[in-house]
């Protein structure tokens, strides 16, 4: 197949085809990672900038990693120490810095929608990192990667989805993109942390933790994103915990070879326990291995 795309911005916008493609080349690209010299020519005299304006750890790292691993240069942008601050607009700072002639900017916003408006504008390739509670197409990405490799297949799996999904990016990026590779997807969670209209995503919904454990392949577990919530969506953490926690109690009832996923940052104690985080179903630092190769891919 012939890549012709300029931007990353949404799994919508992918085939099933085009996603394959990715997940089939990030294949190559991770055992560059366990080389003593970690590095390919793919993108030698390429510039790529990363603009985080969000707090990051996993996706800023392993972006930077990845385009560093393929020779390209790189700089990182923060909102703080940036012009940003003196009131210049997201565009206005993403075309100075492409006037300094950059091939690719990738950006994480705290608004959904950021990264599209910028590729509208821009010659550079945009690569959305994540926008608000819209999109993080690389997580999804990196993500069916890791249950590819671990399942040998994602068609016909039942993936749960758990938490705040009404706030999150990664659960909206995870079913569009799941569900194309033919995956049954479930979104598990409290009535308020649910948006309205997610069944016509294609995914099942379900209010009951308990009820849904037995019968998954892979279970993702999702942070509250108390960062994104300008209303009191729960009574309190405890109570949350209680019912939508996964700990070594509830796994009993998973299957032998159940998944346990989670974006990070995780918080230990609340959506997943310490010993379900660290135990042996668990794929947490997988998924930021495979990070870093489905970013060069
Ligand atoms: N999963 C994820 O996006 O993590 P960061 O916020 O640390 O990048």
């Amino acid at each position: 197949m012939n890549w012709t795309r300029h931007d990353l911005l949404d799994l919508q916008e992918l085939s099933r085809e085009e996603i394959e493609m990715i997940l089939e080349t990030a294949k190559s690209f991770k055992e560059v990672g366990t080389r003593d010299i970690k590095k390919v020519p793919a993108l030698r005299g390429k510039t790529v900038v990363m603009l985080f304006f969000e707090n990051s750890t996993r996706t800023r790292t392993s972006f930077e990693l990845a385009a560093k691993r393929l020779s390209a240069d790189t700089m990182n942008i923060a909102a703080s120490g940036s012009s940003l601050s003196k009131g210049e607009t997201t565009l206005d700072t993403a075309l100075n810095i492409e006037a300094m002639n950059v091939d690719g900017i990738v950006i994480r916003h705290g608004s959904s929608g950021i990264p599209h408006y910028l590729a509208q504008h821009l010659s550079a390739s945009v690569i959305n990192a994540g926008d608000g509670c819209r999109s993080h197409p690389t997580q999804a990405l990196l993500d069916m990667y890791t249950i590819l490799e671990k399942k040998k297949k994602i068609e016909g799996l039942k993936v749960a989805i758990v938490g705040d999904i009404a706030h999150s990016r990664v659960a909206r990026s995870n079913i569009i993109g799941l569900t194309k590779l033919g995956a049954e997807v479930t979104v598990c969670g409290p009535s308020t942390l649910m948006p309205p209209g997610i069944e016509t995503t294609g995914a099942k919904v379900s209010y009951d933790l308990d009820s849904i454990i037995p019968e998954s392949d892979v279970i993702m577990m999702l942070r509250i994103q108390m960062e994104r919530q300008e209303q009191k969506f729960l009574p309190s953490i405890r109570e949350y915990a209680i019912k939508f926690g996964l700990n070594s109690n509830r796994l009993k009832k998973a299957k032998k070879d159940v998944l346990i996923m989670h974006p990070g940052p995780t918080n230990r104690g609340v959506e997943i326990s310490a010993e379900v985080a660290d135990g042996e179903h668990s794929v947490i630092l997988d998924q930021v291995t495979n990070g870093v190769a489905v970013r060069m891919a």
